[in-house]
């Protein structure tokens, strides 16, 4: 088997019981401690004269990680702008939050680049290089300008949206042709696949681009692209392990001392716009309007660590969220009863679990999200006896699998409002059912299965191939996703 070689911007530190915010950490962190193999990313600094050299950092298990650093102007050009103030917002189909600069687009491309270069001394023949998410779109292009002739696969954790979204960002053809330089790019669904595969067949002027019916494998700028659809899962029965732990429990037993018998709704989500915190605090206003039986009898808990704090579209929403949540506690509290506990801060995962198990109800609900392993996370921490429910947008990737849960439009406050009433009364023999037939899809695709199929795929990826669409897909592909 060759060796992994997983690149992204983010590098979690390896520290058991460590808060790490984001599912791409989560996920490639749990791939790797299985595998072994290197993680090569940024610092996580940004300083006057960065070295552009790779350091080794940490050491644990088979688990080598490599940093580089970057400079202030390349956070601010790469990070803060292009990555996260023009792609990002894109990406998740929230057009109207973009911004975009030239200079921005190339601090992006110069990042990628200097990633390329500090990695190509580290890289030996055989190697297989797993880039991670849309800071690295142009990293494959990036290696092989530097010479390298390894094979080089792409997963998106974010969604891919449809071309003419994509399109708005004006510089999506150098994106796409830099994208063609990946050997295996993998989607969470097929929506966000077909976006891709579309823009590469029909936007791609002066190319005669080439592709098998289903449009999975394609030819473009003299290079044969494999796509595919690998949704990214958690670890089912670790998970449920974790959340029944006696040492995790703290943080449960505190909170459940405190709810005093009420039921409970939990939110977690990094503090970003594209979670549809406004929207769902609009649902639950609308809710305890609705539903006054209920008020006193349930508290909703939304875990929201901030992120991204130095971009105003963040700044913007965490104001935003804060006024409303004391809009609304101020509105409905009683003495003894605060409706809505909203929390900043960031929880190790290990504590998260028994949240997840003791609460009632899992409301998730994006605008647009990837997969969401929050949602997946309460699904696995359940009790199957008496376990609870998940309201799920149905614009998260997740809900694809998870159809199984109250699947809601995260636009209608009402219909939220209507879901979590319905969440809160459910028979447990509803709710039994609804959890065993999300964990048959959970067990299948599991964070286990996620990295076996990619990298297997991606072993059969030749580097650059020559040769025609016939030729390239006659070798065999990993297992079918069922
Ligand atoms: N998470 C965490 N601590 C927190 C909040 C979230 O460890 O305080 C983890 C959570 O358990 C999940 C990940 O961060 O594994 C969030 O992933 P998700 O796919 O839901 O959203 P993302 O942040 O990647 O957009
Ligand atoms: C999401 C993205 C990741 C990112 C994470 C945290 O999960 O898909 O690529 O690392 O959010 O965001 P940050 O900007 O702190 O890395």
């Amino acid at each position: 088997m060759s060796r992994l070689v997983v690149v992204s911007n983010r590098v979690a530190p390896i520290t058991e019981g460590q808060a790490t915010a984001g599912g791409l950490a989560a996920g490639v962190l749990d791939a790797l401690k299985q595998q072994g193999g290197i993680w090569f990313g940024w610092s996580g600094d940004a300083v006057a004269t960065p070295s552009g050299h790779a350091k080794a950092r940490q050491q644990v298990g088979p688990i080598s990680l490599y940093t580089i650093d970057l400079s202030r102007k390349d956070y601010d050009e790469f990070y803060r702008g292009f990555a996260n103030d023009t792609l990002w917002p894109v990406l998740h189909y929230q057009m109207g939050l973009s911004k975009f600069t030239w200079e921005e687009f190339s601090g992006y491309q110069r990042v990628n680049d200097q990633f390329a270069r500090a990695l190509v001394p580290i890289l030996q023949p055989d190697d297989l290089v797993w880039a991670h998410d849309y800071h690295l779109l142009c990293l494959a292009d990036s290696l092989r300008q530097a010479g390298c002739r390894n094979r080089i696969g792409l997963f998106l954790h974010t969604p891919f949206p449809a071309p003419p979204v994509f399109m708005t960002v004006p510089a999506h053809a150098e994106l796409i042709q830099a994208m063609c330089q990946y050997d295996l790019v993998g989607f969470q669904t097929e929506t966000d696949r077909a976006g891709f595969s579309d823009y590469v067949i029909r936007h791609c002027e002066g190319e005669l681009v080439e592709t098998t019916e289903d449009g999975q494998v394609l030819r473009a700028y003299g290079r044969i692209i494999r796509t595919g659809v690998y949704p990214i899962g958690v670890h089912v029965d670790e998970t449920r392990n974790q959340a029944k732990a006696q040492a995790n429990r703290r943080t449960a037993d505190r909170l459940r001392g405190s709810l005093r018998h009420r039921q409970l709704i939990l939110s977690v989500d990094r503090l970003d716009y594209s979670k549809g915190l406004r929207q769902r605090f609009q649902a639950f206003e609308r809710f305890l309007e609705d539903c006054p039986a209920a008020r006193g009898g349930v508290s909703f808990l939304q875990i929201a660590p901030p992120s991204r704090g130095d971009i105003q579209t963040y700044k913007d929403i965490r104001r935003e969220l804060e006024a409303e949540a004391g809009r609304i506690n101020g509105r409905f509290a009683e003495i003894d009863w605060t409706p809505l506990r909203y929390l900043n801060k960031s929880f190790p995962r290990s504590a998260l679990m028994p949240l997840y198990d003791m609460a009632d109800v899992g409301l998730v609900t994006p605008l647009r999200d990837g997969m969401n392993l929050v949602a997946k996370e309460y699904v696995a921490a359940q009790n199957p006896e008496d376990p609870g429910v998940l309201i799920l947008s149905q614009f998260a990737g997740a809900a694809c699998e998870l159809d199984a849960a109250l699947l809601i439009n995260p636009y209608d406050s009402v219909g939220v409002a209507m879901a979590m009433d319905r969440a809160l009364s459910m028979r447990v023999e509803e709710r039994r059912e609804r959890h065993a037939a999300m964990m048959v899809v959970m067990r299948r695709n599991s964070l286990d299965r996620w990295r076996d199929r990619f990298t297997s795929d991606l072993e059969l990826a030749r580097p650059a191939p020559r040769g025609t669409i016939a030729q390239a897909v006659a070798r065999p592909s990993s297992l079918a996703l069922s």
